[in-house]
């Protein structure tokens, strides 16, 4: 198979990670005999360098004409002057609008090796991790108007939170069709009692439910939701959720697995070309210094290969190997544990690949 993949390195610890994502790549490619080809492009903070722009045409073309993309990660102290339309997290909000990116999704499962390295108690952790948040990813808040104006000599700002019945019932059935592939159970966290697009947001999804009678449906306001992921997180099987809200819950979601640098995600429109990246940031405290974690946007190229590219066999093997190197006890620093082998970010990498 013959693939075209845009590259976004990004900043801080964007260029290590995706090296080594790029190094399982290719591993992954001569094994089973496919050719992908890369085109590298800026984004965020080093197009801001190079172009005055954290998103410049050029990149959102290489995109569009891509099959996939893959991602590091944006940002970092060096861009904190830039004023709000230009900063790097601005590329990041453009790049998914361009593509038309709705649905976010982010695995939060526990690799049972790690899960010493979770925070929650391991009587909570014993009856499992296994959830995916879909996140609606270009409406909301994110989206809306934003200004701050002068009202009676002090300054006032505004957010505006709009969403279109089409963009709700899109995500919802994006939400449905994964848990029907899953354990058959749907948590749509809202908060109805207060938000107006809350209200919409059920009333679609009473509608939409129709379609799927297979799936349980739960509706939970986003703070009890934040407690739930604590309190007992096996309850869960998909959560779907606003742009906003499943912004700070996948969040959270993904530090009871035990490291932010392991999970993945994709972002999905209408067709099979998505973005893939790890969730986390660009960890500007230990870029360039061989730290970083790279199994989150390793998993994230796995993730590429079977959604958008229907590569199933590639994609687990991708898994399989993580699974097996962390059970040699190879770890980062970010999930390092007692008795455990400390590894950089090369070295990881290599690990993975020696696996595959
Ligand atoms: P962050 O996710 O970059 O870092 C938070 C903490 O987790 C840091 O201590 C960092 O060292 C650690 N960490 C993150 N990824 C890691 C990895 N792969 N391996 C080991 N440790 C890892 O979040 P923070 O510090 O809030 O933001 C830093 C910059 O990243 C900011 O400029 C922010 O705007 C940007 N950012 C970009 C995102 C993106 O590109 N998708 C998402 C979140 C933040
Ligand atoms: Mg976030």
């Amino acid at each position: 198979m013959r693939k075209r993949i845009a590259v976004m390195k990004g900043d801080g610890i964007g260029p290590e990670i995706v090296n080594e994502a790029l190094k399982v790549l290719e591993t992954v490619a001569s094994k089973y005999g496919h050719h992908f080809a890369y085109n590298f492009v800026d984004i965020g903070g080093v197009a801001i360098d190079n172009y005055g722009t954290p998103l410049p045409q050029a990149t959102i073309d290489a995109c569009l004409e891509a099959d996939s993309v893959l991602l590091g990660a944006v940002g970092g102290p060096k861009w904190d002057g830039v004023p709000g339309d230009k900063r790097p997290e601005k590329g990041l909000l453009g790049i998914r609008s361009a593509m038309g990116l709705f649905a976010n999704m982010r695995p939060a499962k526990l690799f049972p090796q790690l899960a010493g390295a979770s925070p929650l108690r391991g009587d909570i952790v014993a009856r499992g991790i296994d959830f995916m948040v879909a996140r609606e990813l270009i409406g909301g808040v994110y989206f809306g108007e934003h200004k701050t104006e002068t009202v009676n000599g002090e300054r006032v700002a505004t957010d505006v939170m709009p969403y279109a019945e089409h963009e709700i019932e899109r995500i919802l059935r994006v939400g449905f069709e994964t848990a029907m592939k899953r354990r058959n159970k749907l948590t749509v966290v809202d908060k109805a009692n207060v938000l107006d697009t809350s209200r919409l947001w059920r009333a679609v999804a009473a509608r939409v439910a129709g379609d799927y009678p297979q799936v349980e449906v739960n509706y939970m306001y986003v703070d009890n939701a934040s407690m739930q992921i604590v309190k007992d997180p096996s309850q869960f099987d998909v959560i779907v959720t606003e742009n906003m809200f499943g912004d700070i819950l996948s969040d959270e979601a993904s530090m009871i697995t035990g490291s932010i640098g392991m999970i993945p995600s994709s972002s999905l429109g209408e067709g099979t070309r998505g973005l893939y990246e790890p969730i986390h940031g660009s960890a500007p405290d230990i870029a360039g210094q061989d730290k970083a974690n790279p199994i989150g946007t390793i998993l994230s190229a796995a993730m590429m290969l079977k959604y958008s590219f229907g590569l199933a066999e590639e994609s687990d093997a991708i898994e399989a190997a993580v699974n097996r190197v962390l059970e040699k006890g190879l770890r980062t620093g970010d999930m390092m544990s007692e008795g455990c082998t400390p590894v950089g970010c090369r070295a990881m990498g290599d690990a993975i690949c020696a696996e595959i």
